[in-house]
């Protein structure tokens, strides 16, 4: 498959994606989405990956959608085209894991795209912002839900309503990153990590992220009746037998994803 804004590598059990419109700092237009939604797609179908990585460049992992398209825009564009559900929403219903690893600006759309992956690990480079307001409009991908699941309400408004960049040490303070490692050091650790997370049953790793999204949908005592019914599911698979054998016999587990 050859693509006009992205790279798409397989790395042993890894797929990675990575950003690549440089002149604009991997600003998100249609074909950039419609690439990675498509990758992404392909990668989740694909029974050799059990993990994913979405980067982008030292400077800017995204700096947010393309402006210079939607200042072009009227309502009935975004209305009737579907703009954003159509090539963002797919990526939440993705359902092996993303890392995103985040360098240089994660701003708007970039923040957002970065928050709809299932971990973020940054560099001591990365910025992010949702800087929308500067333009006139608002978050448009989930930043005013997500940020506040992820950083606290008053964080979020804070960076809504003032546009300010928080620095990687603050995300990883704030719990919007799950770690920050230096920049030269960045991809190989995040790959490290999708390595460790692919060596793993794929559908024990793919039950683990449905629960854990399932707690942002769901009081308490159902998410934790929905994670039971899946961790009972797993006495049934091949790979809990194998995992649990392999630790009483002092041995490495072999899983067969089944
Ligand atoms: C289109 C962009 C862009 C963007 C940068 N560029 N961000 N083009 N859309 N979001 C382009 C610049 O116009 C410039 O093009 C080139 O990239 C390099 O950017 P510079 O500004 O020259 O670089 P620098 O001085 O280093 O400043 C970096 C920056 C700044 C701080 C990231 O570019 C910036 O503030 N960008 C906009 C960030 C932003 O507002 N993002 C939110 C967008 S709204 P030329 O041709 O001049 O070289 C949004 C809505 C989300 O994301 C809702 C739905 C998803």
């Amino acid at each position: 498959m050859s693509h006009q804004y992205i790279l798409v590598q397989k790395k042993d059990r890894v797929g990675l994606i990575t950003l690549n419109r440089p002149a604009v700092l991997n600003a998100l237009n249609d074909t950039l989405m419609d690439e990675v939604c498509a990758a992404l797609a392909h990668f989740d179908a694909d029974e050799e990956i059990g993990c994913m990585v979405l980067t982008g460049s030292d400077k800017a992992f995204a700096a947010g959608a393309d402006i210079g398209v939607m200042a072009q825009y009227g309502l009935m564009d975004v209305y009737k085209g579907d703009y954003i559900t159509r090539n963002w929403a797919p990526i939440s219903r993705i359902r092996k894991p993303i890392i995103a690893a985040v360098a240089g600006y994660a701003l708007g759309g970039g923040c957002e795209l970065a928050m709809l992956c299932d971990i973020i690990i940054a560099a001591d480079n990365a910025k992010f912002a949702q800087p929308e307001v500067k333009l006139g409009t608002m978050p448009g991908a989930g930043g005013t839900q997500r940020l506040p699941r992820a950083v606290s309400k008053a964080k979020a408004m804070d960076m809504c309503l003032s546009a300010r960049m928080m620095d990687a040490t603050e995300a990883e303070r704030a719990g919007l990153v799950s770690r920050v490692v230096p920049l030269a050091q960045l991809l190989s650790e995040v790959i490290k990590t999708a390595e460790t997370i692919a060596s793993y049953s794929l559908p024990i790793v793919m039950m683990i992220k449905e629960a854990v999204n399932r707690s942002y949908e769901t009081g308490l005592a159902e998410g934790v009746h929905f994670e039971r019914r899946l961790f009972y599911s797993t006495f049934a698979s091949e790979d809990q037998k194998e995992g649990m054998h392999a630790f009483l016999e002092k041995r490495p587990a072999h899983f067969q994803h089944k």
